[in-house]
């Protein structure tokens, strides 16, 4: 279909009637890394085989996808015409093994096409081990107003279990750097690691916290289908020291100055990241890059999309105009559910009015859901908020799973 006749049918009338449009984000995929780590389902390739052992992301390959993101943004601009970018994320796979001026390349070729909102935080994701010295400086100049680092660990025989490629020492060089350079920056941790005790994780998070970090995510370790550690799955701590550790680690933080505002994030004042939270507050976001998902609203329908997920694939399709895959309208009855799995990972929670505008749905679509979730005690009663209870945070599925049926 050509592009007048698809932005006709996305403008045509629908069900749903949305007063604005939310904020759009930026995000940006860029899929390769040194090595597959056993627990990993992201999208992500070791280049290695494709690039036949040479010791840096070679730059025809990176040439290439720059050209495939160009073309990629170029053939999804009618969908998001006039709109500013508040935010932009760089995330992978592992960003980091682009040189710095590779990415300045790419916000160059963003800048040229979309207007970007003054103070637009832009991040991008950065591996221990990825980097020489000066490579973040690098990052900084070219753009990047924010890194996010992806340590998981500091400790030598837990970075081993989890296959990653630096050992605890790249992991501090790397904080070490970041808060060097950046004004603002996240670590990455991950809790209940293969045979973890409380001592072990209190050593992580007093070497994170050391660095005075702005932000912090703390995730606890999944087993996700199709990854090596769910063919082996490793000794992993139970549902009582996992709690204990999720304690620890918001007690810590907290005592720091890091506030729990989401399920896995912790921040200190002005230190929020923005992307984010345009993600949980139902904001919009273009994804370009292989496997990239997009949510895109309109005035009477909000439309999703993802992109080819093999880099080859991505690549030769996106220089013939057809990055997309796969997209579809999300259904009216689906609104409810997709819009509280994020906002109710906030621990402030949204306001009512947000959900009527960013769903375009009336406040009887959720009326029955909420009384529920507020004889439960799973739901605060503020009537013009959305916000979880402690004892709803800390059961969100059940809270999340009635609106359902909403
Ligand atoms: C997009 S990933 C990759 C970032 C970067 N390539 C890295 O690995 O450091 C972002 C974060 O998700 C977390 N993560 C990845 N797989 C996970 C899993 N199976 N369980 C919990 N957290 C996971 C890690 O903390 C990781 O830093
Ligand atoms: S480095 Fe990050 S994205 Fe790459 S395989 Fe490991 S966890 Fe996944």
């Amino acid at each position: 279909m050509s592009h007048p006749d698809r932005l006709t049918e996305l403008m045509r009338p629908g069900t749903l009637s949305l007063p604005a449009l939310p904020p759009l984000s930026l995000y940006v995929h860029l899929p390769w890394c040194l090595r597959k780590c056993p627990y990993c389902d992201f999208n992500s390739h070791e280049w290695r085989a494709e690039a036949g052992g040479s010791a840096s992301l070679p730059v025809e390959t990176a040439r290439a996808y720059l050209a495939a993101l160009r073309a990629d943004l170029e053939a999804a601009l009618p969908l998001i015409w006039g709109r500013p970018v508040v935010s932009i994320f760089i995330g992978g796979g592992t960003p980091s093994l682009f040189a710095p001026e590779q990415i300045a390349e790419l916000l160059s070729d963003i800048r040229a096409r979309l207007p970007l909102e003054p103070g637009c935080e832009i991040t991008l994701e950065a591996n221990p081990g990825t980097f020489e010295k000066d490579r973040f400086r690098g990052f900084r100049e070219a753009g990047v107003t924010r890194l996010s680092i992806g340590v998981q660990s500091f400790d030598d025989a837990k970075l081993k279990r989890l296959g990653r490629v630096h050992d605890g020492a790249q992991s501090l060089a790397a904080v070490a750097e970041a808060a060097e350079v950046f004004e603002t920056f996240n670590i990455d941790l991950m809790y209940a690691l293969p045979d973890q005790t409380l001592a072990e994780l209190d050593q992580d998070l007093s070497q994170a916290l050391a660095f005075s970090p702005p932000h912090l995510s703390v995730y606890h370790l999944t087993i996700e289908p199709n990854t090596r550690f769910a063919v082996e799955p490793p000794p992993v701590p139970d549902a009582d020291l996992a709690s204990d550790m999720l304690d620890l680690i918001t007690e810590r933080s907290g005592s720091q100055g890091l506030r729990r505002y989401e399920v896995s994030a912790y921040a200190r004042d002005g230190h929020r990241c923005a992307h984010n939270l345009n993600y949980w507050q139902f904001g919009d976001y273009l994804g370009i890059g292989a496997g990239a998902h997009s949510k895109l609203s309109f005035p009477h329908r909000v439309l999703r999309q993802v992109r080819w997920r093999e880099p080859a694939a991505y690549q030769r399709e996106a220089m013939a105009g057809k990055a997309v895959s796969n997209e579809h309208e999300v259904k009216r009855s689906e609104l409810p559910f997709e819009f509280m799995l994020n906002a109710l990972r906030l621990k402030d929670g949204v306001g009512l009015q947000q959900y009527l505008e960013r769903t375009g749905l009336p406040p009887s679509s959720i009326a029955r859901a909420m009384a529920a979730g507020r004889e439960k005690g799973l739901l605060l009663a503020d009537p013009a908020r959305v916000c979880a209870t402690p004892r709803g945070f800390d059961f969100l599925s059940d809270l999340q799973e009635l609106f359902l049926s909403a």
